[in-house]
């Protein structure tokens, strides 16, 4: 039986008295690219910093499941492709995890067919894969649907061609990269998403003998090669998501928090929104100090793609803001699903008006009180989580599970810098 757990927060009650260290781990939406492109390559994929963290796990079933080998030793993981021979992905696991898309580019690029239902993955409003679709098309796949799940074709391999991305997709982007590094010729990716994961991926893919040209701009240009296995691991990088979720927390609670191993390059746009609402930052190599001012200033922010400011630190970032002394307006251009946990947040005490699903005013300062909420999806419930952290009393955020798809041990870290944050199995 599957367990579902809560995590159970004794508030701080705003005051910022978190203090030490806190190490990020390696990003989520990096660890489950690479493990996707291992499935190109007829051999082993070693990396290393990998998170332990449930979506890790079900993008190993998934490759598990069309006959590769999947191991893991601590933060080492190890994708053996060399065996696989399968297409078709196992409906209920695909259907769990979003990047579940994403395998479907290799698949279909090694083997010539891959069979695949509509992927799942966060309730965050409507996650479409017409981009995929439309780009593998014009690599030359033909496309049916059974009605429950996709099956693409391509027996005599990938062709060559231009995809122009008519909206800017992150796995879309990474999704059509990796398949057209078998195309029998060169692949021009026009409006690609250029976020670190996409080139790290890349850097992946490059060293294992991919031609990947223009990754970090717009326009990605691949060029026919054969892959062959890297001799060394390669590393995650950091999470730079779960690196800003911790920031926010020490703009709000921190006496001196410091985040470290992270990248601070990849962290501009909310190093700068945090410098805009008056918070004192320290950064050092790969480390930043962060803590809470006696003030807190209000700021418009807007998501964007990278380097714009991230769809998946909006939510910290409004509770942070229901701690500002006046009005902010956060705008969500991504996904339009992604406000619905401010209603939450009001339950809590904060001002929040919904002006429409993508965009939200919010007038501080408020202080929070306690709640019992499910989490609903990773990063709101993460939100919810830090909400918490600040509000005075004890609140329970159930369905710990959603947030453990993304976040590594998050009650051991928040508890080592002196938030009293328990897990509850029930
Ligand atoms: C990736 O999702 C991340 N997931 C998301 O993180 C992140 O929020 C998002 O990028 C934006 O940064 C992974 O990397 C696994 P998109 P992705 O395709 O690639 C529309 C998290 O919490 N669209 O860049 O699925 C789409 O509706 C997750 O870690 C189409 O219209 O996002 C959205 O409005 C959640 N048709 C926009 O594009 C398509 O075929 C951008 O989405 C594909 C996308």
């Amino acid at each position: 039986m599957r367990h579902m757990d809560s995590f159970v927060v004794e508030g701080l009650a705003g005051e910022p008295k978190l203090a030490g260290n806190i190490t990020v781990s390696g990003a989520k939406n990096h660890i489950l690219k690479v493990m996707a492109a291992a499935a190109l390559i007829e051999g082993e994929s070693r990396f290393e910093n990998v998170p332990d963290i449930a979506d890790v796990t079900a993008m190993g079933k998934l490759l598990e499941g069309l006959g590769a080998f999947v191991t893991r030793s601590g933060s080492s993981l190890t994708v053996s492709a060399k065996p696989m021979s399968g297409t078709v992905m196992d409906p209920a696991l695909a259907k769990s995890l979003r990047a579940s898309i994403v395998l479907a580019g290799p698949v279909l690029a090694r083997f010539g067919s891959v069979t695949f239902p509509h992927p799942g993955g966060d309730v965050i409003g409507e996650r479409p894969i017409d981009v995929f679709l439309s780009g593998f098309e014009k690599l030359g796949a033909k496309i049916s649907w059974n009605g429950g799940s996709y099956h693409l074709e391509a027996p005599q391999g990938l062709s060559g061609g231009e995809f122009f991305f008519r909206v800017v997709s992150v796995t879309g982007t990474e999704t059509l990269m990796m398949a057209a590094t078998l195309a029998k010729g060169p692949v021009t990716l026009k409006n690609c998403a250029m976020e670190p994961e996409v080139v790290a991926t890349a850097e992946f893919l490059k060293s294992c003998g991919a031609k990947i040209e223009g990754v970090g701009t717009t326009t990605i240009v691949i060029n026919p090669s054969s892959l062959t296995p890297r001799a060394s691991p390669f590393r995650i990088m950091p999470d730079r998501i779960e690196a800003e979720s911790f920031l926010a927390l020490g703009a709000m609670a921190g006496k001196k928090l410091t985040v470290s191993g992270v990248v601070p390059q990849h962290l501009d746009s909310v190093i700068n929104t945090l410098w805009s609402m008056g918070v004192p930052l320290t950064i050092s190599g790969d480390s930043i100090t962060v803590s809470a001012p006696e003030r807190l200033l209000p700021v418009n922010v807007r998501t964007h793609e990278y380097p714009g400011f991230p769809t998946d630190a909006q939510a910290p970032f409004t509770v942070l803001l229901t701690q500002a002394e006046g009005d902010s307006i956060v705008i969500e251009s991504i996904f339009e699903g992604r406000l619905n946990y401010t209603a939450e947040l009001v339950k809590m005490g904060a001002k929040i008006t919904l002006i429409s699903p993508h965009r939200a005013k919010i007038t501080g300062k408020t202080p929070l009180s306690a709640i019992a909420v499910d989490s609903p999806d990773i990063r709101a419930g993460l939100a919810l989580l830090l909400a918490a952290a600040i509000a005075k009393g004890k609140s329970t955020i159930g369905n710990a599970n959603i947030i453990d798809r993304g976040y590594e041990g998050i009650e051991k870290k928040l508890s080592a810098v002196g938030l009293s944050i328990k897990r509850v199995r029930s």
